[in-house]
């Protein structure tokens, strides 16, 4: 039998060891990490690619906050593309492609299309996409026979508008919105077609969130997940030309050919945009991962909330010996290491990081909270939501459905060896409020090693391995909790 002589740990088999420190307050502590070269997050946070977690809104937070969510596979490509494109307007200084709707159109139309791109206004143009007019949603009110009403009949006209050129400056462009009590601003060419548009609303989301990842052209940053089969090209080429600023080639088993052939793929196709690869437990994966062009490894084999791949298939690592080894390579060339999996608190996510993770990956944390997809239950007085592995029964089944646009046989359900579970996560509110004490409690920890950057914890950094009875003295004891 080959067994390794060293003992695989995880986040309860240590604490970190205190350190002389010279910070004076939290505040003044870096938590800003790259997720892949190109791009640095403020937070080194992560949401995760399930179905039960990142969607758009989740997507929005997460960047708005300075993390990342990364967009789910188990869904059309068309819905995917959909997804990316709304983080891609969110928060956009200057919208480029603002949403029209043609002069002839009814207020039900106009309403759907409203709806469907939640936005509360729309730019109103003739057959030659010359500006007529403007639409928002306060000229819907108490409007009744939409189907019969015309856009044109109760928009604002062009020529009670006010315009500006393409060259606008976002100064210049408040100033006008404040001094005309107005919410949007349409920038035009000299013949009245629409180049773009500023809104006041994204002026004061700018100021709202002033950490949020962006890309170059100051729109939030989003990836998207996508699996190893011919048809994910497809898929990460239309992800990629609706926006998306990075693509995650996530399979349970990462260090496979499979995984390796798709990375190599997708670098040669899209040289410029960051390609995350994963999972893997050992070195060795990073190692492969990297030579076939990942610019980032997720590490993380069973270790997730809702997984029971260990006990499925006996295979697995302890996420902290995982991490400290994945890591140790990622550092050596250069490849950032994404924790993923099994984070509780923020004391895992300071433990994550100090054992070399550039950013931890968050599943189950943040499933409960109002941005995850999916309504809130009542159970015995209690609000849940629900989270479910992405190998659990039902969301087999449910991607088998996708994937034929069609119902399944009774029988296939038994076909399914689920590598995960359902499960109901208590509910959390809003994910700024979670992201505020993991990211709190991480700068404490970086205070605690001495830190001020995730670099040098990593260097500072110093385990203990402690017992069963360190971990009981670790948590609230002996007192009655109220
Ligand atoms: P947490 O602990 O944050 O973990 O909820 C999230 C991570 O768990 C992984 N994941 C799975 N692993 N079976 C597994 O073995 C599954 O069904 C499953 N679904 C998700 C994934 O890496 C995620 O980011």
């Amino acid at each position: 039998m080959n067994v390794r002589p060293e003992m695989g740990l995880t986040f309860d088999d240590v604490l970190l060891v205190p350190k002389h420190s010279s910070i004076r307050s939290r505040s003044a502590v870096d938590t800003s990490a790259w997720l892949a070269p190109g791009i640095k997050l403020h937070i080194p946070v992560v949401a995760a690619n399930m179905d039960t977690v990142t969607e758009t809104r989740m997507a929005i937070a997460m960047a708005q906050q300075g993390g990342i969510g990364i967009l789910h596979r188990f869904m059309t490509v068309s819905r995917q593309v959909e997804c990316v494109r709304k983080v891609k307007r969110a928060e956009n200084l200057v919208v480029k492609d603002p949403i029209m709707i043609s002069d002839q159109a009814t207020l039900f139309e106009a309403r759907v299309r409203m709806a469907d791109y939640d936005v509360s206004g729309l730019l109103v143009v003739d057959d030659d996409k010359r500006l007529v007019g403007i639409l928002t949603s306060r000229d819907l009110l108490l409007t009744s026979d939409s189907e019969k009403v015309s856009v044109k009949s109760v928009m604002t006209p062009r020529e009670r508008m006010i315009v500006a050129s393409a060259d606008e400056t976002v100064e210049s462009a408040r100033e006008r919105l404040h001094a005309q009590r107005i919410e949007k601003l349409p920038l035009v060419d000299e013949n009245d077609h629409v180049v773009g548009l500023i809104t006041a609303q994204d002026i004061i989301k700018v100021q709202e969130h002033p950490d949020a990842t962006k890309d170059g052209e100051g729109r939030l940053r989003v990836g998207v997940a996508i699996g190893v089969r011919s048809d994910d090209l497809q898929r990460a080429a239309a992800c990629v030309e609706a926006g998306a600023d990075v693509l995650v080639v996530d399979i349970a088993h990462g260090h496979s050919d499979h995984t390796l052939g798709m990375v190599e793929k997708l670098k040669q196709r899209f040289p410029n945009v960051p390609v995350i690869a994963g999972n893997v437990a050992a070195a060795q994966g990073v190692e492969d991962l990297a030579s076939a062009g990942a610019d980032a490894v997720k590490v993380g084999v069973g270790a997730g909330s809702i997984c029971i791949t260990r006990v499925v298939t006996g295979f697995g690592v302890p996420q902290l010996t995982a991490i400290a080894e994945c890591a140790e390579v990622g550092r050596r060339l250069g490849v950032p290491i994404i924790a993923d999996g099994g984070i509780r608190t923020s004391g895992d996510l300071t433990k994550a990081v100090a054992a070399g993770a550039s950013t931890v990956m968050l599943g189950s944390l943040l499933a409960g909270t109002d941005e995850s997809p999916g309504a809130s239950v009542v159970r015995q007085g209690r609000r849940f939501k629900v989270v479910r592995g992405m190998a659990s029964l039902t969301a087999n089944v449910d991607r088998r459905r996708i994937d034929r646009n069609d119902s399944i046989a009774d029988e296939e359900w038994n076909e399914v060896v689920p590598e995960g579970v359902e499960a109901m996560v208590p509910y959390r509110g809003a994910v700024s409020d979670i992201l505020y004490q993991m990211v709190g409690g991480l700068r404490s920890g970086m205070s605690y090693a001495g830190a001020c950057s995730v670099e040098e914890l990593w260097d500072k950094a110093e385990f203990i391995r402690i017992t069963p009875a360190g971990m009981h003295e670790s948590g609230a004891h002996d007192v009655n909790l109220v």
